[in-house]
């Protein structure tokens, strides 16, 4: 026998999709669209970390989450802060969506995931692949792109776009 205990099978999986959202993009609705097929729930929790200095605020952030995933029922919006394991338990999660774009992001992220399983060993990390003409796509870059004056069309949805535009020209 290996090391792995046999647990009962997972019914009813509650995923948490944790992150900055700051901005949300495309790439993130398309997980988000993906995530929703194959879990019972899901959560999308957007951090909250007062010394990152997000462009857009947790407000924001939250209320732009929910209009671009009303159609989903299975997908509620919220916030947290502190250690994700502990904001996983009162919300009963037994996984974590994240996604995967490239190799690049594999390091980081099997970090983080085996970081969270010695934390928790109950909580299982997914990772899925956003659609490969999202396999580019970055909340850093869009916002870098935006602030120098480039298009994001395409990256992000409309009133995003729109919203960014009036941030960085300080309307
Ligand atoms: O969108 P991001 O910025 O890549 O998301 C990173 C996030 C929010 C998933 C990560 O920073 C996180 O889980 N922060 C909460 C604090 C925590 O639990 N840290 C230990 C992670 S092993």
């Amino acid at each position: 026998m290996g090391t792995i205990a046999v647990r009962s099978h997972l019914k009813n999986v509650i995923a948490i999709y944790p992150g900055s959202f700051d901005p949300v993009t495309n790439g993130h609705l398309d997980l988000i669209q993906r995530g929703s097929q194959i879990f019972d729930q899901l959560i999308v929790a957007i951090l909250h970390n007062p010394d990152k200095n997000p462009l857009f605020t947790l407000e924001e952030r939250l209320h732009m989450l929910r209009e671009f995933t009303a159609q989903h029922d299975n997908v509620r919006i919220d916030t947290f802060g502190g250690l994700l394991v502990d904001y996983a338990k009162t919300v009963n999660a037994n996984a974590l969506l994240r996604g995967i774009r490239a190799i690049s992001d594999y390091e980081y992220e099997l970090q983080m995931a085996l970081m969270n399983r010695k934390l928790n060993p109950e909580l299982e990390t997914v990772f899925m692949m956003p659609a490969v003409s999202y396999s580019y796509v970055s909340s850093r870059l869009v916002k870098e792109i935006a602030r120098l004056g480039g298009s994001v069309t395409g990256l992000v949805p409309k009133a995003v776009e729109e919203r960014l535009h009036s941030k960085v020209n300080g309307k």
